[in-house]
Order: C-alpha cells, then structure tokens, then sequence
C-alpha cells in the first residue's frame, strides 16, 4: 500500500461519513431514507454498511476543498468528474451511495443507485477504475462474508448489493456479490481461496439464467475441485425480491434445494429446445448426452441415462452407445 493508496483510502472514508449523515440526519436525505425504507432496509443494515445519499446540490467538491484536500488526490479518487477547462464536479447526484469495500474492509469505491424510476442513465453508476478500484477484481461484501464463510457456510454468490444486503439482514451472512452478470476469473481465484462450497444465486430473470450458464461454464473452466451448486430463484424475481416478498427462511429452503450444474444445464436446454419436432427433440437429447458425458461418477451418469430414456422412451443401450465416444473424447 503506496501512501498514495492511504490517502485515496482516506478520502474514500471521509467520503461514506459525508453521505452517510446526509442520508440519516439531513432533510436533503429524507426521499432517499424513505426509499431504503420502503424497500425494507433498516437502520441496523443502513449503518452496518453505510448507505448514504449523494444530494442533487454537489457538496463533496466543497466538503474537500474546506479541508484543503490535494486536486491531483481529488482527481485521482474517481469521485469527480473533470470538465474541459480542469474542475472537478461531484461524481454521483440524487443517488443513494453504497460504498464498495475491498477484502479488508477497505472503501475503495462507490455505486450509486438512481432514485428516479423514468431516466435514462443508468440504474447503479459506479466509480471508475482507480488506482484503488478494478471492478473485475472484486467481490462486494468479501470481508463481512469471509468469516461466515471460513466457518463452513457456502459461499452465496448474488448479483447485486441488494441482494446480499437484504440476505445479510435476513442472518444469511455468506453473501457475495460479483456486482452484475459477468463474473471473472479472479473472482473465482478469491472465491477458491476460502471455499469449496458455492452456491450461484443469480436472478430469476432471463438475463440472470444466461448468466448462470456463463457462470457454471467459467468455474469449469477453473477448477474441478469446486462443489457448485445452482438455486433457481421462482417467478422472474431476483433474491431480494424472494427475501422481501417469502421471507429468509423461504430462501434457505431454496438453498437447500439447489441444483447440480448438470442439472441447472439439462433445464436450461430443455427449455431452449423445440421438443415438439423430432429434429428437435433429436438435438436436445444429443445435447444432453454431451452434459451427461461430463459427469464424473459412473453411478450418476447411469442415473442421469434412465432418465432420458425414459422420458423420451428410448433404449437405453442407444443412449449409452452414443454416450462412450464422448465420454473418451473428455478423457
Ligand atoms: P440488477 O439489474 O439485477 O439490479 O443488477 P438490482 O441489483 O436488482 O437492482 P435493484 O434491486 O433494482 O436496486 C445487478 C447488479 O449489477 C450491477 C449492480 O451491482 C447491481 O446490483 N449493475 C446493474 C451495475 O453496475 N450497473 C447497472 O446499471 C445495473
Ligand atoms: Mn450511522
Ligand atoms: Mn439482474
Ligand atoms: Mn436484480
Ligand atoms: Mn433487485
């Protein structure tokens, strides 16, 4: 850590205190309160991460200036943005903050959430890559998951920060969150360096399912070793919203129901395939016997085979037939 780092560090600290207090103690903060509120965040969870409110008058610029904050600092922390003739404007307006820690609990980062339902900018605005922030190599909530984690809970891995912030408030304290849809492969490599257990918990949605698929394919691509599970959460609704609407003991039977990968990818393409035509129903199960080929137990491919055979009622000795060249082939 460069003192450089510290002094971002730094900022970043003053930065949460700032945003923090306007949220909670000031009338500028009031609608914001009001919407964390409404979607059932309480005060605990509010201070426990520190959720603020970047106001529509930008007041972050002066706040620093008053302390004689350096302008290369300034401009270097991802918190301003910089207008042709060189002044810095607040980044983040009329937008509740949540501050982006790294693995030790460091404040490296900001996203801030729209409070306007009709706008065109986007929903969660993130810092940009600093010196202190590489979104590809974080996991949102690492160093309050870690502990909950290291002491034999799977790992949660969400989505967003709701997600694992209204987990986290339900007492589901493994959450992490690869804050969007791609999830990189250092991501992974932190993951794996606390635990064999996952469970992908991406939304319900169609853009999470896909996900989901990238997801499973890139922990493929990794490590073997892994025990990856897969909850599929009902009704297009993401785990937040379950949490919200089912409570979090809902969601723990789901946890407990979660799939096999195998088992998420046979859904997956059931529900791509065109199973009404016999081309279609061919191209699925061809499919299928590619996935079935990749598992490793002898005892739960065969199982995996009845299945298929009997759904389509088809001879299981073709299946199998069919199954050896592949299962070579990965060999
Ligand atoms: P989602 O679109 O699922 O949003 O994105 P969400 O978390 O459910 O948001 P709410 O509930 O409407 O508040 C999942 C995650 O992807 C990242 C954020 O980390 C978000 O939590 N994201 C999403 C962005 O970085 N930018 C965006 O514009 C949208
Ligand atoms: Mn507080
Ligand atoms: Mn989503
Ligand atoms: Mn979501
Ligand atoms: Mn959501």
């Amino acid at each position: 850590e460069t003192s450089e780092q510290k002094q971002l560090i730094e900022l970043h600290e003053q930065a949460v205190k700032l945003y923090h207090h306007i949220l909670i103690n000031t009338k500028m903060g009031e609608s914001a309160l009001d919407y964390l509120h409404h979607r059932g965040v309480n005060d605990e969870t509010i201070d426990l991460y520190q959720l603020g409110y970047a106001p529509q008058q930008r007041l972050l610029k002066p706040f620093f200036d008053e302390r004689q904050a350096d302008y290369q600092l300034l401009r270097k922390s991802g918190l301003f943005s910089e207008t042709q003739d060189g002044k810095l404007r607040d980044r983040f307006v009329d937008r509740v903050m949540y501050p982006i820690r790294n693995g030790t609990g460091q404040t490296v980062a900001f996203s801030g959430r729209l409070l306007a339902k009709d706008s065109d900018m986007p929903k969660y605005l993130n810092s940009p890559e600093t010196e202190l922030f590489n979104k590809r190599k974080i996991l949102f909530n690492l160093d309050l998951a870690r502990p909950n984690i290291r002491s034999k809970q799977p790992a949660l891995l969400f989505e967003g920060f709701m997600d694992v912030i209204s987990a986290y408030q339900g007492g589901i304290k493994s959450g992490i969150a690869s804050m969007g849809t791609s999830l990189t492969e250092q991501q992974i490599y932190d993951i794996q360096r606390i635990t064999r257990e996952v469970i992908v918990c991406y939304d319900g949605d169609a853009p999470g399912q896909k996900a989901i698929k990238r997801a499973i394919d890139a922990f493929k691509q990794t490590d073997h070793q892994l025990d990856l599970k897969v909850v599929s959460i009902p009704d297009g609704m993401d785990p937040d919203e379950f949490i919200r609407n089912r409570g979090a003991d809902k969601f723990q039977t789901l946890l407990q129901q979660a799939q096999s990968p195998v088992d998420f990818d046979l859904n997956y393409l059931k529900q791509e395939a065109n199973l009404k035509t016999e081309e279609g129903q061919a191209a699925y199960i061809s499919e299928a016997l590619k996935l079935i080929s990749t598992i490793s137990s002898g005892i739960s491919q065969d199982l995996y085979l009845n299945r298929l055979a009997d759904s389509f009622s088809i001879d299981k000795q073709v299946l199998k037939q069919q199954l050896q060249p592949l299962i070579r082939k990965n060999v």
